[in-house]
């Protein structure tokens, strides 16, 4: 989304997908961390998934952002895809409230592993806020940016007043 070179891929499985991932950009602007939004579906366009997820280590990627709702593969193929860590985010569903695409993305049998996080805004946010993580290990500016941000929300919990105006 910034013209930077992107460390973290944020994928969704349709356009209707981007209200709920849109917070995991968001986040990442935040940091100043640059990254590229795509729509690829695992079921609708499976060929164009394993080629974006083979290209994604050589393009210089640190991690990839995966959502989708339903019978949701698209984490799992991604990271069986690419050696890259894979985040997976589970977009709400309208029957099921996305409780099928949570099991669907955290279960992953033994071998390929994707880190799941909750289901919605929240673990679009917080998948973010992991690959932000992810690049701090060996970035120690973006590590003083993740306390930075953790002394804030703390300070906001301070400063609470009942009731709640
Ligand atoms: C999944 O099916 C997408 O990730 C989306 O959550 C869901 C519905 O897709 P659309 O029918 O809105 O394109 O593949």
């Amino acid at each position: 989304m910034t013209m930077d070179k992107p460390q973290v891929a944020v994928i969704m499985g349709s356009n209707s997908d981007w209200d709920i991932m849109k917070p995991a950009v968001d986040m990442l602007e935040k940091f100043g961390v640059a990254c590229e939004a795509r729509v690829i579906s695992a079921h609708r366009a499976t060929n164009m998934l394993v080629e974006y997820a083979e290209g994604l280590r050589g393009r210089g990627f640190v991690c990839a952002i995966a959502g989708a709702g339903g019978a949701a593969h698209l984490a799992g193929v991604l990271a069986a895809k690419t050696t890259l860590p894979v985040l997976g985010v589970p977009v709400p569903s309208k029957y099921l409230k996305g409780m099928d695409s949570l099991l669907s993305t955290v279960q992953m049998p033994k071998g390929i592993p994707v880190a799941t996080f909750a289901i919605g805004e929240a673990g679009a946010a917080n998948a973010a806020l992991y690959a932000i993580s992810i690049i701090a290990v060996t970035d120690a500016g973006m590590a003083q940016k993740v306390a930075d941000f953790r002394k804030d929300q703390e300070e906001m919990v301070r400063n609470m007043k009942l009731p709640p105006t």
